[in-house]
């Protein structure tokens, strides 16, 4: 019941990204000018927990638009009603919807659909990674220096050591790409699927990460923080590898590498 509900909300969120991403639709802004927020965004929201309360009234819900939604219960759905705001609200067809499920702590369950694309990625814990139905593995890439990478920006910019800007450089400098998507969630799954060997960012929340860091995991990635220790998506900082680039993107990212 848990994976129909989820597929049902994922797949209802995407056909309304997908029906109204050329329309028009009222934007307002939220903690910085380019930190929109758009009225498909709260639609879908709505949309998602309206199917997931038919279903499951007593779960905990963690969405990005409406905050916590608490309940006692050991199983919370954590939402991205659309991850890419930026690119939907500009016609982009890079965006999509993100919902994972938390039991007792742990990611179990998570679905990121892009509907332009005709992608539906789902991953359950333990039982693989899946892009329609078909199971996806991650690169086999073992060098930094011929790997393809892709990170994010956030909104206000973080002006500290080893930032988004340096460490974005310092690849750059040494000609390798890393590709800037505009959705995390999708950055997450294309690693999965192996079309990127690694994802760094350094200020996500939890509806960004939740299903596509399940999602590389499922597909034999490797996700920590910057430390290398476990993922949590309460925390900032994400490193999402095939496993075999993971120790030295992240000496990269702390500039400890050869
Ligand atoms: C954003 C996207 C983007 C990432 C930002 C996120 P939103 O989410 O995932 O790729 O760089 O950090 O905030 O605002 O489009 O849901
Ligand atoms: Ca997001
Ligand atoms: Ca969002």
């Amino acid at each position: 019941m848990l994976k129909s509900t989820l597929i049902k909300a994922a797949q209802a969120a995407g056909a309304l990204i997908q029906e109204r991403i050329n329309g028009k639709f009222s934007v307002e802004t939220k903690a910085g000018p380019n930190d929109l927020v758009t009225e498909v965004d709260k639609a879908s929201e709505a949309l998602i927990m309206d199917i997931i309360r038919q279903d499951f009234p007593g779960h905990f819900i963690l969405s990005e638009e409406i905050g916590e939604v608490k309940m006692d219960s050991s199983t919370k759905w954590i939402i991205d009603p659309i991850d890419g705001t930026v690119n939907f609200a500009n016609g982009i067809p890079l965006c999509c919807v993100s919902i994972g499920i938390e039991h007792e702590g742990n990611m179990i369950m998570g679905a990121v659909y892009n509907p332009m694309m005709n992608e539906f990625f789902f991953a359950e814990k333990g039982k693989g990674a899946f892009l329609n139905d078909n199971s996806i593995r991650v690169s086999q890439q073992d060098q930094v220096k011929h790997a393809c990478l892709v990170t994010g920006f956030p909104y206000t910019y973080l002006d500290m050591e080893n930032g988004p800007l340096e460490v974005f450089s310092r690849l750059i400098r040494k000609g390798i790409p890393v590709r800037r998507l505009g959705s995390a969630a999708i950055d997450l799954c294309w690693v999965a699927a192996g079309r990127f060997d690694g994802f760094y960012e350094h200020k996500l929340n939890a509806w960004d990460s939740a299903a596509g860091f399940l999602m590389v995991e499922e597909a034999g990635g490797v996700v920590t923080d910057f430390a290398g220790d476990a993922y949590s998506p309460y925390q900032p900082h994400i490193v999402a590898t095939n496993g075999k680039i993971h120790q030295e993107l992240l000496h990269w990212i702390a500039n400890t590498h050869e």
